[in-house]
């Protein structure tokens, strides 16, 4: 469910006509709705409260801009963090410290020295080098990092394969037969504190099955390490759960992924931590985009070519992902088009032979379920700027990124004297 729905005509979010946000701020823009992005926050939280005890770290890769971040931080939702921009943007978002998780294979030292010295909740080792090189950082200040090893455990998440992570051929976690071993020689260093396990299988699963296959393993391995002396107080089960991008297609829920989560961790008698990011921001956006013209091709459909390309929104290049696309005010006519953006390369196409609202020059579309791994992934191909992003609330709106121009990109960039 969400807060983008047609009234007298006109898609609005919430309660405002997208096309005064066209007027105000131009096209492309991405617009978010607060009230989408809490209810998913709400509804998640809700579904886990089944189970004893829970911590849920939205991962901000999904979507750091500040004000959806603060959305989080009020709903009570800690950070899953990749690096040292996304942790200081948890920061300044409001995220408790010991809410904040970092995960990520490349950890570098500067920005583990950062989590220790910003005092965060957990750090989710990928390696036993990682492990080592922690421990010293934290020794070396008089701290003692809070840890998780995350294991691989070869499972296939069937989803698409530039989003698979749990399969041993996959660069994440240790391979989960050895990561007893890997948690009682970490154990033993000074400076970390090893509390639990950590998993994520993939992102945009379709089905709980994988999950449960994963979580199996990962129960498995918490016995294991129990067994071996060893205490295990917290399991990160990751995020993952997909959300529909096609309108009529059926997603598990909140619901009954918190039911299979009971099933498989019964007995665990740990803190189960989570952490969402699709299924939380996913539907509660959408990028704004104006038809440039219409092209006939030799190829039966015509091109719509919109202003919003690849370096805005790169899912459907980089995935072959579908995103649905509405007109903002449909006539009630329908047309098959190809619908691509103005990038120099056939990479930038959204969609080949889609049947969507007639459309015109000039004419306001979106792209639905933009608001995860939309704006975040964007570019300046092309000398293209970077798009701009509105969050409305109500009938109230806010500009929450600016769009950077052109201008401002290359002004970064410097000719040498050796080029004179
Ligand atoms: N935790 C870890 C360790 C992750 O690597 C990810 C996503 C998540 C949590 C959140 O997963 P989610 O709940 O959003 O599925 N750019 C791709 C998705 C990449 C996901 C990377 N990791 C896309 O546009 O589909």
């Amino acid at each position: 469910m969400d807060n983008f729905d047609y009234r007298d005509g006109v898609l609005h979010a919430e309660d405002l006509p997208l096309s005064a946000i066209a007027d105000a701020v131009g096209t492309p823009v991405y617009i978010y709705s607060r009230a989408t992005l809490e209810r998913h926050a709400q509804v998640f939280r809700d579904a886990l409260a089944i189970l004893p005890r829970v911590h849920i770290a939205f991962a901000i890769k999904a979507n750091p801009n500040l004000a959806v971040l603060r959305v989080m931080s009020r709903e009570g939702l800690g950070a899953d963090v990749v690096s040292g921009g996304e942790l200081a943007r948890a920061l300044a978002a409001g995220m408790p410290p010991q809410d904040i998780v970092f995960s990520g294979v490349g950890k570098q030292q500067h920005e583990m020295i950062q989590g220790l010295e910003a005092g965060i909740g957990q750090f989710n080792l990928e390696s036993e080098e990682e492990g080592i090189e922690l421990a010293a950082l934290a020794a070396e200040r008089g701290l003692t990092a809070a840890c998780a090893l995350r294991v691989n455990p070869d499972v296939d998440a069937r989803t698409h394969a530039k989003i698979s992570t749990g399969k041993a051929e996959n660069k994440f976690g240790v391979p989960i037969d050895r990561g007893a071993d890997i948690y009682a020689r970490l154990a033993a260093l000074p400076g970390l504190a090893m509390r639990g396990v950590a998993v994520h299988i993939g992102s945009q699963l379709s089905e709980l099955g994988p999950f449960e296959e994963a979580f199996a393993k990962v129960g498995a391995l918490i016995a294991e390490i129990r067994a071996s002396g060893h205490a295990v107080t917290h399991a990160d089960l990751g995020g993952g759960l997909g959300v529909p991008y096609k309108a009529g297609e059926v997603y598990p829920s909140p619901q009954e992924y918190a039911e299979m989560v009971a099933r498989a961790t019964a007995g665990w008698d740990v803190t189960l931590m989570f952490e969402p990011g699709r299924v939380i921001c996913g539907n509660a956006g959408v990028l704004l985009t104006r038809v440039i013209r219409v092209k006939r091709s030799s190829n039966k459909a015509p091109f719509v070519v919109v202003d919003a390309a690849m370096n805005d929104l790169a899912r459907p290049a980089m995935y072959g992902a579908w995103h649905d696309f509405d007109a903002v005010q449909p006539t009630g006519e329908k047309m098959t088009a190809h619908i691509v953006g103005p990038i120099c390369e056939t990479g930038d196409t959204f969609a080949m032979d889609r049947e969507t609202d007639a459309l015109q020059a000039g004419d306001l579309a979106v792209f639905r379920t933009a608001g995860a791994y939309g704006a975040t992934m964007a570019s300046s191909y092309n000398s293209r700027g970077f798009v701009a992003e509105v969050m409305v609330d109500g009938e109230n709106w806010a500009v929450v990124a600016d769009r950077i121009l052109p201008a401002a990109i290359s002004a970064a960039e410097r000719v040498p004297d050796f080029l004179d």
